[in-house]
């Protein structure tokens, strides 16, 4: 098969090689035999992958490597009681090896993907999505009728968080940095849009009547004081990521003075021992999919030779909603 690898920790654009390998076999390191294997059609690029080519991801493995975390196409085998078969469409979070025309998914993490969805769309469904779900649902506590504020919201975190939050009955606010961001937080279901470099903080706290309920941030850095002082009595702010570039501290007496929290969620430490629910949250997301909540926003398509530009796109902050690999 065909498959990019990283050879050096040089960047983005120095590291990768495209090279012939032999096909995966049927085990992966999370579930062993019990993995299922994928005919590629789409594979989906994250930030992970741009920090992987800087040695910078908390997920190191020897070089060379294939990365690439999740990919959409066809069953070629699956273990006996998956919930999948040989020939279904499936999207399939793999962790590393989806930048290649094969690749071995953990079985519990390996999901139909519904007519309504094209391969590219079931490229950025598992890490987004699901992470959306989790960071709202089952760490933000998000409640019907509530406000969600979220950060980056028109990058791959944003866009899903958007759409889930819809889903729930929520009332969302985007925080993006530009016009043609603007448009795709709209896209994606944003009530009311703001400016990162604006006054967002008040302008959230009027349009919210009083505050946000739950801030969802993937971004950090600087803004993070001004998403706790967005945040009404009992709200929480939701800790996903770090674009940004710097990891912000709190002063609790914040916390302590407003009634507020500051919640982490990590989803892929969380799910990762807990096979059945990632099938739940599958679930939970399939009825979005089919209620019309959720479509993935595919923002960049490139062949799987270009991959360096589609990791460069994610790295100059030029990327708006899912960037994928179109494999075959
Ligand atoms: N906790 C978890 O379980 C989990 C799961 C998946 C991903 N993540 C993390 O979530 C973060 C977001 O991932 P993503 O896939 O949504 O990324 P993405 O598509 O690249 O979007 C990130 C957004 O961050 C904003 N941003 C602000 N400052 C930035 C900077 N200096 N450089 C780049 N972007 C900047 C950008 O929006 P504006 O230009 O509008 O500001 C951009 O749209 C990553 O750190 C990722 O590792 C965490």
């Amino acid at each position: 098969m065909r498959a990019v690898q990283i050879v050096n920790l040089d960047g983005p654009v120095e590291a990768l090689s495209l090279v012939e390998l032999p096909d995966p076999e049927p085990t992966h390191m999370l579930s062993g035999e019990r993995a299922v294997v994928v005919d590629v059609h789409a594979a989906g690029v994250s930030f992970p992958e741009v920090l992987q080519t800087r040695g910078e991801y908390q997920l190191k493995p020897p070089l060379p490597f294939v990365p690439g975390s999740e990919v959409a196409g066809v069953v070629r085998s699956a273990p006996e009681g998956a919930a999948v078969k040989e020939g279904d469409r499936v999207a399939a979070c793999c962790m590393l090896g989806g930048f290649a025309e094969v690749a071995a998914a953990p079985d519990f993490l390996t999901f139909p993907l519904s007519d309504a969805l094209s391969f590219a769309q079931g490229a950025g469904l598992v890490l987004n999505y699901h992470t959306a779900w989790f960071s709202l649902v089952l760490r933000g506590r998000l409640a019907e009728g509530e406000t969600v504020l979220v950060h980056g919201a028109a990058g791959g975190v944003g866009t899903a968080a958007l759409q889930v939050a819809k889903g729930l009955g929520a009332r969302t606010i985007a925080v993006v940095s530009s016009d043609d961001k603007e448009t795709v937080a709209r896209d994606a279901g944003a009530d009311e849009v703001v400016r990162s470099d604006g006054p967002w903080k008040d302008e959230a706290k009027e349009l919210s009547g009083g505050g946000a309920d739950v801030v969802l941030d993937p971004v950090g850095g600087d803004r993070f004081t001004d998403s706790l002082r967005s945040l009404r009595e009992g709200g929480r702010v939701v800790v996903v990521g770090f674009t940004g570039g710097s990891i912000p501290e709190v002063k609790v007496n914040r916390l302590l003075l407003n009634n507020t929290e500051v919640i982490g969620a990590g989803w892929g430490a969380f799910v990762m021992s807990k096979p059945n629910l990632n099938q739940e949250i599958g679930e939970e997301l399939a009825k979005l999919v089919e209620q019309g909540f959720v479509r993935p926003i595919v923002g960049g398509r490139f062949p799987l030779e270009r991959a360096a530009d589609a990791l460069e796109l994610i790295d100059s902050r030029g990327a708006t909603g899912k960037v994928v690999l179109e494999v075959s």
